[in-house]
């Protein structure tokens, strides 16, 4: 027994040394490395907890707030399991979007990338991104959308609410329409059993990017890559199937008609580069769409402005007249909506990076190899940049021009050589939604339902809304 607890004494103690040297020996490299003020939290777990459990409230806000105050707006923190630099300042923001592929490179989670398929836009590097990523911009360009995808928005939005019932799950309509759309847009196809079932693997292969991607340890994680082989094999089809009537001649306008016509592309490429889509558009979109109507429901005056703006828009035509161009520019107030929503609730918060060279900002040193996160959501609700930031004020947008507020200060689709290809794409669905939402119906939230950040941005109920026809 005495030598039991004397042994457990020598473990105890040389655990302790081994902790207080691996704390000292980092915290006098940190020195010498002139990193941006900060704490690296406990070994190995940082402030990740700290972080999640900030996340998982209405008001994620004070972790960033805490830090800034203390440290300044670029600060040095340890989540996720390595240590990050965070940047709540928009001149650094704007440096790590713009110096993309010199000086930091787009990083992921394990659990995504592999997900994604290595072809994926998201994991691409160097000329063959920026090829693809210019392919992708022009696939869904302001003239592709006006001439050929704004006919299909309004028609599949008009049938999903159509089916709709006294009373629905918003998030999760919003999440059907979105992908249904996607799938129009990419290879033609209306919603149908082919499209439903492929969107009930897709989930799947969502719920693996927030999971350990170990497949020995989490079922989730095992479910979403045989998700992902089904997923792959239904696209495969369509682009061996497709190839084949290209090569006999036949010609369409969709996207998948686009990457056919492009030499070089292998079906492999093309498929991940059509998850990649899926992926890059469902969550984001859908989320936005719901939080604009959470937002709307909490401040009546928008909503009464809102419903103006669509009451003048129909007076001009027949009751089943689908919207046109004209009229989605015309729609002032629902893009002050959008910008609006997309300022205080972006799905996307801000975006990881990883440093391909040692990095000098504002003075400090971030080592190659390390991770940087350039938080918008930081600089969206900073009282500095906006005023009264954290309030929803969608007439702050009305005296500025198109999306841009002055600086760098608003950048809900990022920036630089991955800016979002599919921000017009993302607002004209959104804003075709809620005119067809706020025309037909009204609706009262059927529970108390709360916003959450982690571990992503949503409602906890998905916002069930009891909802009313207009005659
Ligand atoms: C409200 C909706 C959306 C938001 C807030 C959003 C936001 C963003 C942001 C912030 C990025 C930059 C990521 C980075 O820098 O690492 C991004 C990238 C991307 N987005 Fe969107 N997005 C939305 C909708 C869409 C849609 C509808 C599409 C479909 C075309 C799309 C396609 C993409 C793609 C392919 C990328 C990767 C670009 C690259 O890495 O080169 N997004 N999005």
């Amino acid at each position: 027994m005495a030598i039991f607890v004397h042994y457990l004494f020598i473990i105890l103690i040389s655990t302790v040394i081994s902790v207080v040297s691996f704390l000292l020996h980092r915290s006098r490299r940190l020195r010498s490395l002139r990193l941006p003020p900060g704490n690296l939290g406990l070994p190995f777990i940082g402030e990740t907890l700290q972080l999640i459990s900030a996340y998982k409230t209405e008001n994620p806000e004070p972790f960033i707030d805490e830090r800034v105050k203390r440290y300044g707006s670029v600060f040095t923190t340890h989540i996720f399991g390595e240590p990050t630099v965070f940047s709540a300042d928009p001149e650094t923001n704007r440096f790590i979007l713009q110096n993309e592929g010199r000086l930091f490179e787009s990083s992921y989670p394990g659990s995504i990338s592999n997900l994604l398929g290595k072809h994926s836009l998201l994991l691409m590097k160097g000329n063959l991104h920026k090829r693809m990523h210019s392919l992708t911009m022009s696939s869904v360009s302001y003239s592709i959308i006006k001439d050929q995808l704004l006919v299909d928005i309004d028609r599949l939005i008009r049938i999903n609410l159509d089916s709709w019932t006294d009373r629905v799950l918003l998030m999760e309509e919003a999440k059907k329409i979105t992908f249904e759309l996607t799938i129009k847009q990419l290879m033609g196809i209306d919603p149908g059993e082919w499209s439903e079932s492929l969107r009930k693997q897709y989930v799947l292969v969502i719920e693996g990017f927030f999971t350990i991607p170990l497949p020995l340890i989490s079922i989730t994680y095992r479910r979403a890559i045989k998700a992902r082989r089904k997923v792959a094999e239904e696209l495969g089809k369509i682009v061996r199937e497709r190839r084949e009537g290209y090569e006999r001649g036949e010609r369409k306008s969709d996207m998948l008609g686009g990457l056919l016509g492009h030499e070089g592309i292998s079906n492999e490429e093309i498929v991940d580069f059509m998850v990649a889509l899926l992926v890059a558009g469902y969550e984001t979109t859908s989320t936005i769409m719901t939080l604009a109507v959470k937002f709307l429901t909490q401040t009546p005056l928008s909503l009464a402005q809102l419903k103006e703006e669509y009451e003048e828009i129909r007076e001009k035509k027949s009751e089943w007249e689908a919207l046109e161009w004209r009229d989605y520019k015309s729609m002032s107030f629902t893009h002050c909506v959008i910008n609006e929503t997309l300022r205080v609730a972006n799905i996307i918060s801000g975006v990881f990076r990883r440093t391909i060279t040692d990095v000098n900002i504002k003075g400090y040193t971030i080592p190659k190899d390390w991770k940087v996160f350039a938080s918008f959501r930081a600089v969206h609700l900073d009282h500095d940049h906006f005023e009264d930031a954290r309030t929803f004020n969608p007439w702050r947008w009305q005296n500025v021009q198109g999306t841009s507020c002055s600086g760098n200060f608003y950048t809900p689709f990022g920036g630089g050589p991955r800016l979002c290809p599919g921000y017009e794409l993302a607002r004209v669905e959104i804003s075709v939604f809620l005119h067809h939402l706020v025309t037909q119906f009204s609706w009262v939230p059927a529970e108390e339902d709360k916003l959450v950040f982690f571990p992503t941005t949503r409602t906890q109920k998905r916002y069930p809304i009891n909802l009313q026809r207009r005659c």
